[in-house]
């Protein structure tokens, strides 16, 4: 297989995190080439020479083959994308935001210049469920998919539940240790966990939406009632991401529910996620691991690097096979 030579958009949480897995890695054959940064004036850990804030200079250099895209404005991160796909480069993402946006148009690119797009850490970092949506249940047939599909809003709830921290010094610890985004309310109002939604529609039932399209609901109005009631029965609250099959319609959307012990999500603490998956033959299956910090998340950017070593592309299989489904908003369908 060629040797991959990398050219990384962004050296924040993801990318630091991808730089130190990449180097506690042995035998993968990749290698960073340059690192297009925004802010020269930021403190780097690596020598200077590796940096650039032209980026032409990753996106027209014959010796990069491989562009990992991990900054924070979505807008931005398309454009980069769009051109590195149109080169022939091959591309992996962390942007949750930037793909549910434009996961149509990101799908034609793919196809018309046959570069392949992977984003593995986008939804839920360590946990593997892009991967597995994709492969694993190509025979089988998925009913839903739900779970905590956001670390922050997690440790959030935790602090509050176990530690009695209030919101607000919790939701800076999370912003410290690098779990919340740049504009901490995509967590807490369940924008990012809707994102990553959107991406696992497309590869859990084949249906392509706009994050406008879906209902999303944080934590930003939890009342100490709320938390109090939880309490009294013995329940949690955890910001609940789902989507389910009916017939051909499809519910979704992110809310804020309580959980009770039984559920294996009443166990998912601090920055860890967890997901429910239910299909007709394997009946239900539960994954979980952390979703949210820099060498998770680093590492699940770095299976999508090693996965190029070997050519994997997504094929969107349940997309092309034609799965005639729609969102519907009818919230009555029992969840
Ligand atoms: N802000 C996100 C979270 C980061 O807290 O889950 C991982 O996508």
């Amino acid at each position: 297989s060629t040797k991959i030579k990398l050219g990384l958009f962004g050296f924040g949480c993801v990318g630091q995190g991808l730089y130190n897995v990449l180097n506690q890695t042995e035998g993968i054959k990749a290698e960073i080439v340059k690192i297009c940064i925004k802010n020269p004036n930021k403190k780097r850990s690596l020598s200077a020479d590796y940096f650039t804030l032209e980026k032409d200079e990753i996106l027209f250099n014959e010796d990069i083959n491989v562009v990992v895209e991990m900054i924070d404005d979505a807008e931005a991160a398309f454009q980069i994308v769009k051109t590195a796909l149109q080169n022939g480069k091959a591309v992996v993402s962390a942007n949750k935001k930037m793909i549910a946006d434009h996961f149509d148009e990101l799908y034609q690119l793919q196809k018309q210049y046959n570069a392949p797009l992977l984003y593995e850490a986008s939804a839920c970092a360590s946990i593997p469920i892009i991967r597995n949506l994709e492969e694993y249940y190509d025979n089988d047939l998925l009913g839903a998919v739900e779970g905590i599909f956001n670390g922050s809003t997690n440790y959030i709830l935790t602090k509050i539940f176990k530690d009695n921290i209030d919101f607000d010094t919790a939701l800076k610890q999370a912003q410290e240790i690098g779990f919340a985004e740049t504009d901490p309310t995509l967590d807490v109002e369940a924008y990012d966990p809707k994102y990553k939604l959107c991406i696992i529609l497309a590869h859990t039932f084949g249906l392509f939406v706009k994050p406008e399209e879906v209902f999303n609901y944080g934590i930003q109005n939890l009342s100490t009632f709320d938390i109090q009631y939880a309490n009294e029965k013995g329940y949690k609250i955890k910001l609940i991401a789902f989507c389910r099959k009916v017939d051909n319609k499809i519910v979704a959307g992110v809310l804020p529910r309580f959980i009770k012990p039984d559920n294996k999500l009443y166990n998912i603490e601090n920055e860890y996620n967890g997901i429910l998956v239910e299909s007709a033959f394997t009946e239900s299956q539960f994954f979980a691991g952390k979703g949210a910090g820099s060498n998770p998340t680093g590492s699940a950017v770095l299976s999508d690097i090693s996965a190029l070593t070997y050519s994997y592309k997504y094929e969107y299989k349940k997309h092309n096979r034609g799965a005639k489904v729609e969102l519907t908003d009818d919230f009555s369908i029992d969840l």
